[in-house]
């Protein structure tokens, strides 16, 4: 069993009201959120005023995926939108322990995710505060982009370490996630799913979901 929590950057901006009432119906346990600043990653996305909206129309925890270069400076703008969990780049400009900290010290949850070339035992140094470890599948930047599969035994040295470490961590993969390639990354010890255009562009939404958390 997973949980999933699927990418609403697939999801129909213009009617993100519904939309978000749509993926609480069909079981999604938590909604992803991809912030991008055009610096860290090559695309534009959403910020803190679109989060503070969507936090309010539906009771889906808001997983707040900061592909931003200076989350120390926003920070606050996202604890305060309603965020349940956020994740922030190890390769990020700020002083990832500090901003792992302060998320704490705020009461949410808090998470690394290291890019497909970033080593995994980078993240050595923060297991014992971490709530989650956010392994990316792809290059960060856009939705829709194949799985690298050079990155699932990354997602078992992961895994060994939240067992040798923090065994209540979570271990997140964003990027490409499909039905057909999910349990291999299931099996290599994934208990957290992303997926944006597997699960937005299914014939059966919560058919998707259920598939890809069982
Ligand atoms: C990529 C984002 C992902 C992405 C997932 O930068 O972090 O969350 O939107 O979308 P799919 O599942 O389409 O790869
Ligand atoms: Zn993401």
């Amino acid at each position: 069993m997973a949980l999933v929590s699927p990418s609403i950057l697939s999801s129909d901006f213009a009617n993100l009201e519904s939309e978000m009432k749509r993926l609480q119906a069909a079981g999604a346990d938590w909604a992803h959120v991809d912030v991008m600043d055009g610096h860290f990653v090559p695309n534009i996305s959403i910020g803190a005023p679109v989060v503070k909206a969507i936090s309010k129309v539906s009771d889906i925890p808001l997983d707040v995926h900061l592909m931003i270069s200076d989350p120390d400076f926003y920070l606050d703008d996202f604890i305060k939108a309603g965020a349940y969990m956020i994740t922030i780049h190890e390769e990020c400009d700020s002083d990832v322990e500090k901003v792992l900290r302060r998320i704490k010290d705020a009461g949410v949850k808090c998470a690394v995710s290291i890019k497909p070339k970033t080593p995994v035992s980078v993240l050595e140094k923060y297991i014992d505060i971490l709530d989650m470890i956010l392994i990316m599948t792809v290059e960060p930047g856009f939705g829709g982009q194949k799985f690298i599969d050079a990155c699932l035994p990354k997602i078992a040295e992961a895994r060994a370490l939240i067992d040798a470490k923090n065994p209540s961590c979570l271990l997140q993969i964003d990027g490409g996630v499909t039905c057909e390639n999910v349990d291999a990354a299931k099996a290599a010890g994934a208990d957290v799913i992303v997926a944006g255009s597997s699960v937005y562009g299914a014939a059966d939404m919560s058919e998707a979901i259920k598939v890809l958390g069982r």
